[in-house]
Formats: structure tokens, C-alpha cells, sequence
């Protein structure tokens, strides 16, 4: 079972104090005006955090994976749009590069991002593929030295901000998820486009867009791995995402988990303070213990991938606690809050409506316990 050590906890003060400093005071603003904030992903590049599980020869910091998952909880803990953008950045974008990818892709791509020069973005997701990403639409078809890339993706975290995108296409038809291939496609190239960003319910800080596909001119040693390995990859992938996820999801639970205390230890009802009075006192003390199970199964999870061993069922396990966990502490901590809970500008309003997304991307709850009843009982049924 894991345990922090002193140098986890180093980097949870160095990261909540950065998020305390230079985030919470502009959250407000990001969400009301949907508005990515291209500033702080900079510093948090700056700080070294943009690459915390990749070694130093990998441009990254060389840390842990509970350390990158103590990196999304702590800013998720102030603003879960900030965490989502790191998540993504670093499970979903610079990940299959640093697992696939060749040495010159690794010092061309996974490097810069890594370094939090370049930010990376993940592009599976599809019209007709969502849970059944096997469903794969976009072809990418040989021509010369290039694959030439056709389709559209949605819903895709962190577009149109990145620079780098990992893309899931389909080389060989009719073979289902062995025809699919992965392909490392810069933002700029020709015939690659975005739609409008997404009007979003929660996560309004990050930001959410369509890819576009036209023809897009694909260098051949751009392919991430072997023809045909893509759906292998990007489940693979999302294995590691999952930890991100649940960390967001535990981020949010503990934020408003606090805000919920301190105001309830200030409101004055009959008398007393409404945290002295059990039937609040209670609300108080299941959200801790429910918090202290999830963060156990989060950094346990993270802790198997540390060491190399299969964490695929943990992790969605984690996923599925620690976003439930927050969907029930959050209703909770506005419950606390009353009606003041319930106005514009309150920090446990804008976790209400965070929360929602940590049950649904990187594989809805109910996909997770797909994954998780696939480990324990063989090919489940969808
Ligand atoms: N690691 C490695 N290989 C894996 C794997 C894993 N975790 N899971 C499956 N595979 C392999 C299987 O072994 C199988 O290989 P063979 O055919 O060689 O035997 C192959 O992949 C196909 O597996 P399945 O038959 O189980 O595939 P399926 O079509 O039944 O789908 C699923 C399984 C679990 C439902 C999968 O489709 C899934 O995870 N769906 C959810 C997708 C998802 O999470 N999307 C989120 C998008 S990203 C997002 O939200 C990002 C964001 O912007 C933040």
C-alpha cells in the first residue's frame, strides 16, 4: 500500500501554494468566460510540472507517477479546468510517445512536450466512436511517404490550444480494431482545422474543440508504432489517463470538501455553528472518509503503474470511486452552503458542475466497470 513519502509532500505545498497564489484569484473569470488560461500553463511549464513521470533525458522531471497525480489533485483543487489541462497533456498527449514512440519521435515530440515548451492533446474520441472506440471512422491511407488523414474528432481536451496531437485513424478496414494505427500530427499542417470550442457545463478553463481532417499530409514516420497497434495504444493509454482523471475527481472532492468546512464551521444557525450540529457533522465526516478511500485507491493505482505492473482494472476501478466521490461531495458541499452555495461566484457552485465530467471522459462509469468486470470475469458483456 502506498505511502508519501517527504518529497511528494514537498511538491503537494509547492503546487497548492503556486495554485492558491496564481490560480484561484482568476477562476472566477476563466469560468465565466470560458477562457483558457494560456498564462499559467506557461508558469506551470516554467515550475518543471509539465512532465513530471517523464526521466530528465525525456525532457521531464524524473518523478513519479503519484507525484504527477498529486500535481492534478492539487490544481484540480483550486481549478479542475487547470488540472484537466495537465492530465491531458501528460496521460493522454505525451504519453504514447514516450511508450511508442521511436528515439527521433521521443526527441522531436515527447522532449518539448515534456519540457512544457508544447502542449499535447489526444485525438480518439469520434461521432459514431465514443464509448465504442473501436468504431474508429477516420482513414489514414499509405500514399508515398505520406499517410493521408481524413475524418473529424470531438470533444478533444486541450484542441485548439496544443501543439502536438496523437490521432487514431484506420489504415486497414474491415479488421475492427486491428486495422486502427496512431499518428503524431502537428497543429498547422495543411487541411488540419478546429471546430469552435465547446460551451461547456464545467472544466470552462480548459478548453474542448473539434479536429478536422482534409486530406492532411501525414509523414510516414509519423506513425506511432506498428500499423495496426493504434487501439492497443490508445487503450493502453487510457489506462494511465484514468489516474489523471480520478486524481481531478479527488482534486474537486477535497476542494470543496474544505470550502464546505470552513463554512460551516462560520455559519451561525440556532445558535451554534452548523458544523456543531450532527446532522451536518455527519455530512462532514463521510466526506472525509470517503475522500481518505478514494485518494488511497488513486495513489495505489498510481503506485502499480510506477512499478510496472498491470494497473489496468485499478485504475479504472479509482476512476470510477474517486468520480462518484466527488459527484456525492459536491452535492454535499453546496447542501452545507444553502442557497449561498447555489449563487454565481461561489467556489462550491463551480465545483458542482466540474464534478459532472469525471464520470464521463476517458471512459464513462459505466465503460470502467466494462474494464474492470473484463479483468475479473473474461470478455463481459457490453
Ligand atoms: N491495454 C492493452 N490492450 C488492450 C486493453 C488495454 N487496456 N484493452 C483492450 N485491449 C486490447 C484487447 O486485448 C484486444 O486485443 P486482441 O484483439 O488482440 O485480443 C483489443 O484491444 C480489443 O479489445 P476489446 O475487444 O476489449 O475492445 P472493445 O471494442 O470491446 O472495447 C472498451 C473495449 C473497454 C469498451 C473500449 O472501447 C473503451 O475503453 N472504451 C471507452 C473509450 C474511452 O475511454 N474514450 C475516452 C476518450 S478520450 C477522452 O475522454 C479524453 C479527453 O479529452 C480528456
Amino acid at each position: 500500500m502506498y505511502k508519501t513519502t517527504a518529497e511528494h509532500e514537498a511538491l503537494r505545498k509547492a503546487i497548492r501554494e503556486f495554485a492558491e497564489a496564481e490560480i484561484k484569484p482568476l477562476s472566477f473569470g476563466l469560468d465565466q468566460n470560458n477562457e483558457f488560461p494560456e498564462e499559467i500553463i506557461k508558469k506551470i511549464g516554467e515550475n518543471g510540472w509539465m512532465g513530471l513521470p517523464y526521466s530528465e533525458e525525456e525532457g521531464g522531471a524524473g518523478k513519479d507517477v503519484i507525484s504527477y497525480a498529486i500535481a492534478v489533485e492539487e490544481l484540480s483543487r483550486v481549478d479542475a479546468g487547470v488540472g484537466v489541462v495537465l492530465s491531458a497533456h501528460t496521460s493522454l498527449g505525451s504519453y504514447p510517445i514516450q511508450a511508442f514512440g521511436t528515439k527521433e519521435q521521443k526527441e522531436k515530440y515527447l522532449k518539448p512536450l515534456a519540457q512544457g515548451k508544447k502542449l499535447g492533446a489526444f485525438g480518439l474520441t469520434e461521432p459514431n466512436a465514443g464509448s465504442d472506440a473501436g468504431g474508429t471512422e477516420t482513414t489514414a491511407v499509405l500514399d508515398g511517404d505520406y499517410y493521408i488523414l481524413n475524418g473529424n474528432k470531438i470533444f478533444i481536451t486541450n484542441a485548439p490550444a496544443a501543439d502536438t496531437y496523437v490521432v487514431y485513424a484506420v489504415t486497414t478496414p474491415g479488421i475492427g480494431t486491428h486495422g486502427i494505427s496512431a499518428f503524431i500530427v502537428e497543429k498547422g499542417w495543411d487541411g488540419f482545422t478546429f471546430g469552435d470550442h465547446y460551451d461547456k457545463l464545467g472544466i470552462r478553463s480548459s478548453t474542448t474543440a473539434e479536429l478536422q481532417f482534409n486530406n492532411v499530409k501525414v509523414p510516414k514516420e509519423n506513425l506511432l508504432g506498428k500499423e495496426g497497434q493504434g487501439f492497443r495504444i490508445a487503450m493502453q493509454t487510457l489506462d494511465g489517463g484514468r489516474i489523471g482523471i480520478a486524481s481531478q475527481a479527488l482534486g474537486i472532492a477535497q476542494g470543496a470538501f474544505e470550502a464546505a468546512l470552513s463554512y460551516a464551521k462560520e455559519r451561525i444557525q440556532f445558535g451554534r455553528p452548523i458544523a456543531q450540529q450532527q446532522v451536518v457533522a455527519f455530512k462532514i465526516a463521510d466526506m472525509a472518509t470517503k475522500i481518505r478511500a478514494a485518494r488511497l485507491m488513486v495513489y495505489s493505482a498510481a503506485e502499480m503503474k510506477q512499478n510496472h505492473e498491470n494497473y489496468s482494472m485499478e485504475a479504472a476501478m479509482a476512476k470510477t470511486v474517486a468520480s462518484e466521490v466527488a459527484m456525492w461531495v459536491v452535492n454535499e458541499a453546496l447542501q452545507i452552503h444553502g442557497g449561498n452555495g447555489y449563487l454565481k461566484g461561489m467556489d462550491v457552485e463551480r465545483f458542482f458542475r466540474d464534478a459532472k465530467i469525471t464520470t464521463i471522459y476517458e471512459g464513462t462509469s459505466e465503460i470502467q466497470r466494462v474494464v474492470v468486470a473484463n479483468h475479473l470475469i473474461g470478455k463481459a458483456p457490453k
